[in-house]
Formats: C-alpha cells, sequence, structure tokens
C-alpha cells in the first residue's frame, strides 16, 4: 500500500526553492570584532554578518510564489481598495470579529487598543504579556500582570499546554479588583515569551467562563494562531480528526477581540490587525488609527501587503505546511536534547529556547547567562538568537533589576526560510559552546535606555 508522506521518518520541507539568498561564511576574528563594536548585543549587528539568522521568526519567513504574485495583484487606492477587501474576506474567514483594523505591525494594534481601553489604575492580566505588548500596556499607565499557569515556568517539565492561563489566578484577580480595573483579558497563543507554548481549547474556554463571570471581554494576541490550533489538533482529546481551520474559528468564539501581527503566522513580511466587536472602542480604535496608521482600508500597510497577508492566511492553515513547521522545529529541539542540554520542554511551535540558566548555573541571573549564551553561540559560529530573560524583563518601572522568572535564549525559525541542513550545523554550533559552557562568564550592562532595552542595552564581561 503507498504510503502516505507523513508517515516517512524524513521531514520534508513541503515546498522547493525557487530564488535564493546566498549566505556568507565569516571568520571567528570578524565576528569577535563584530561583537565589540555592536557592544555584545545581537540586535546591533548587521545581519550580512550572520550566519543563520534565529534572532526571530517575525517577517523573516520565505513568501510563497503565490504571495509574490498577490503582490503584483496589490491595489494602491488609498480608499476601498480591493486589496482590503481580499484581506479583510481571509480575516474573517477565520477571525469573524464585528470591526477589523489593519495596522503596520503586531505592536502599532496594541498601542491603539491599550490607548483606548488601558490607562492609570488598570489592570490587564494575560499568561504572558509579550514585551512590547508589556511596553504598551505600561506606556498606557495601567499595570500587566501574567498569571501563567504553573507548569508553564519549569523549563523541564513537559506538559502539552504550558501556555495555559492560571484559571484561578484569574478569578482572585477579577474578584479582587473588578471589572472597572480590568479592561479585558489578553490571552497570548502560542505564549512566546514562556517557550512557544500552546493555549488549549479547554482552557480558553475556562478563562472565557471566568470573563463572562466579571463580565470582562476576553482578546487573543493571535500571532501564532495557527501553531497553536495545530499543536490543539494533536495534543487536546477530540480535536486530532479536526480541519485547523474549524479550531482557528473555535479559538477566536471564545473571544471579544484580538491583536495580530501577520509577521508572524499571517506568512507575510509586516503587517498586523486589530479584530473586536464593541462599536464604542472599534470607533475609538479607528480615530487613533487615522492619526498615526492611517485611513481604514489601508492602516499603514501597501495595498500589496494587504494581498500577501490574504494569501499567507490561506497557506497558514493547510496541515501539511503545520506538520513540517511544527516537526522541522522539534528535530532541532530533539537533537539539542540528545546532546543533553537544557531546553524548554516541550519544544516550541516557532521556536526552541535554550534553558541558559540551566546551562550556565554558575553565571548569577543578573549577570545574564542569556545574554553571555547567545553572544558565545554568534561568537561560535555565526548563529543570531535572542535572550528572552532577566535582559528583556529584570528592569523594573521603578528602575530596579530583578531576575525574570527564566533565563531562556531564544532559536526562532523564520518559516519556510531554512533547510535541514542549516538545523544540523545549528546543533554543531550549541554543541560546541555546551561543551565550553563552565568557563562561559557573565555580562554587566554598560549603558542601556528607560524601556524595551534589551534592544539596544550595550554590554561587557565582567
Ligand atoms: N505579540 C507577540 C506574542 C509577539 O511575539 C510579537 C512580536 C508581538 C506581539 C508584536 O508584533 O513585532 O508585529 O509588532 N514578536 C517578535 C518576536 C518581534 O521576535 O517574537 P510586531
Amino acid at each position: 500500500m503507498p504510503h502516505r508522506v507523513s508517515d516517512f521518518r524524513t521531514i520534508i520541507e513541503p515546498f522547493r526553492i525557487k530564488s535564493v539568498e546566498p549566505l556568507r561564511l565569516s571568520t571567528p576574528e570578524e565576528r569577535a570584532a563584530r561583537l565589540e563594536e555592536a557592544g555584545l548585543n545581537l540586535f546591533g549587528l548587521h545581519s550580512t554578518d550572520v550566519l543563520i539568522d534565529l534572532l526571530t521568526d517575525s517577517g523573516t519567513g520565505a513568501m510563497s510564489s503565490e504571495q509574490w504574485a498577490a503582490l503584483q495583484r496589490g491595489d494602491e487606492s488609498y480608499a476601498g481598495s480591493p486589496s482590503y477587501f481580499r484581506f479583510e474576506a481571509a480575516v474573517k474567514h477565520l477571525f469573524d470579529f464585528k470591526h477589523l483594523i489593519p495596522t503596520h505591525q503586531g505592536r502599532a494594534a496594541e498601542k491603539i487598543l491599550f490607548s483606548v481601553v488601558g490607562g492609570p489604575g488598570k489592570v490587564v492580566p494575560s499568561n504572558t504579556l509579550f514585551d512590547t505588548t508589556r511596553a504598551n500596556v505600561e506606556a498606557s499607565g495601567a499595570t500587566g500582570v501574567d498569571l501563567l499557569y504553573p507548569e508553564g515556568r519549569q523549563p523541564s517539565v513537559p506538559h502539552p499546554f504550558k501556555g495555559n492561563l492560571d484559571v484561578e489566578a484569574l478569578e482572585r484577580l477579577l474578584s479582587e479588583h473588578g471589572r472597572t480595573r480590568v479592561p479585558l483579558v489578553l490571552v497570548t497563543v502560542t505564549n512566546n515569551s514562556g517557550g512557544g507554548q500552546p493555549v488549549s481549547l479547554e482552557n480558553l474556554r475556562a478563562v472565557r467562563a471566568v470573563c463572562d463571570r466579571h463580565r470582562v471581554p476576553l482578546f487573543l494576541d493571535a500571532c501564532r494562531f495557527a501553531e497553536n490550533a495545530w499543536f490543539i489538533r494533536q495534543r487536546e482529546p477530540g480535536q486530532a480528526h479536526r480541519e485547523v481551520v474549524d479550531i482557528v474559528r473555535d479559538m477566536a468564539a471564545v473571544a471579544d477581540g484580538m491583536t495580530m501581527s501577520a509577521k508572524k503566522d499571517g506568512m507575510a513580511n509586516i503587517g498586523g490587525w486589530l479584530a473586536l466587536d464593541d462599536d464604542a472602542w472599534a470607533l475609538q480604535c479607528r480615530n487613533l488609527l487615522i492619526l498615526t496608521e492611517g485611513f481604514p482600508t489601508y492602516g499603514g500597510l501597501a495595498g500589496r501587503d494587504l494581498d500577501a497577508i490574504a494569501q499567507g492566511l490561506t497557506e497558514v492553515v493547510q496541515h501539511d505546511y503545520l506538520r513540517y513547521r511544527v516537526r522541522s522545529t522539534e528535530y532541532l529541539g530533539d537533537a539539542l536534547q540528545k546532546l543533553g542540554v537544557p531546553i524548554v520542554l516541550p519544544t516550541g511551535g516557532h521556536a526552541v529556547y535554550l534553558d541558559a540558566r540551566g546551562l550556565l548555573p554558575h553565571v548569577d541571573p543578573l549577570q545574564y547567562p542569556g545574554q553571555a549564551l547567545a553572544v558565545a553561540l554568534y561568537r561560535e559560529g555565526g548563529v543570531r538568537s535572542c535572550e528572552i530573560g532577566t535582559v528583556m524583563f529584570g528592569l523594573q518601572p521603578d528602575g530596579t533589576e530583578r531576575p525574570a522568572a527564566m533565563d531562556l535564549v531564544r532559536l526562532a525559525i523564520p518559516r519556510r526560510t531554512y533547510t535541514q541542513s542549516h538545523m544540523d550545523y545549528v546543533v554543531e554550533v550549541v554543541e560546541r559552546v555546551a561543551a565550553k559552557a563552565r568557563h562561559l562568564r557573565g555580562l554587566r550592562i554598560v549603558e542601556q535606555p528607560s524601556t524595551l532595552r534589551h534592544f539596544s542595552a550595550r554590554f561587557a564581561d565582567v
């Protein structure tokens, strides 16, 4: 009997390559010099000095030939462009909220939303707020509170839905603060800062029930909604035979609105949106949109970008794509685990997260083990990763510093961009760094801005 491709052991990329982008192989001396110039901050590197760029999966994916064709179809009319209506139809096919507001990327949607619903004294609970989301909540004067399910905070403890929100903690928070202080609950799917871990439908529905009791709206930060839905299909009882599109619709059905970065599961290089049911909030949001992003049928995007997203949304929910996507990330995670490198388990959807505190137990969290590890990976083999730990989250609004819940290094996999041999190379680089882990030293910050310091801080060895 002929086998299905998905039965084979080898993960094949369900696409072939039509256009290639050369990679430049640098020398160790060059990398050391570039690190010094960048103040040991990998955001400061020129990307041409990076061999394998796992800094982010955001906007860095490869578009399909159909997406490139869609760019050509893009209509650049200021108002009422057909590109907008194709975008609207594609979004509403999955997320049928009453109002749809395109933005140039996710954080623009966050900025608009929290300018309207946030403000001093307000509290925004979440499983975990992503860094820009937290910054936008705080910029409005509100406070963000992460209520992650306890298993989600333990890197080595596997659990199928480590992104779940702690429903009892939410109940307590809402009983204490009530709907006057809590404008909405935001659930991040998948939970990026907590290891790319999914949230179950059961948990979303339980959160919804608590929100209903307290009459507080529930929003999704839906950046990686398709990966989340794939995990639900794989791991949640009774979901295995369902279409991902239907699971996504179920996720949308529990919510009153969403923020979205189309740079992730929109499969585009730029774009995002805010969608919501509430008429009064939508009116205020659209007014802000016009002030900062643009007219409501383009929201800071070119018509061609809207078309690329519309096409991307049809591709991201395809099972062959998602099977490859999640299994190829797992392939990297499995290989690192075999080497004994501590990682967040199970492997996330868009990234493998190295547990830097586990690998460098001799480095104090306030000497940034994650940053030290990320720098070492670049120095060793030109692999760029991203610290998600005390550098990103340790600086408190009052200027003091405390260790983040975890010190992780994220190896984020751009969509449809690197092949299996690239991942084999990354494994080799991590293996070499792990072999000398006990000699790696911590870092100190010599210069930093007051918010979102990870983008521009400069470091030196301690
Ligand atoms: N929410 C989550 C969960 C994200 O991961 C991001 C971006 C955003 C919101 C903001 O979207 O970048 O389009 O403004 N995450 C990227 C990352 C930057 O590398 O994880 P944006």
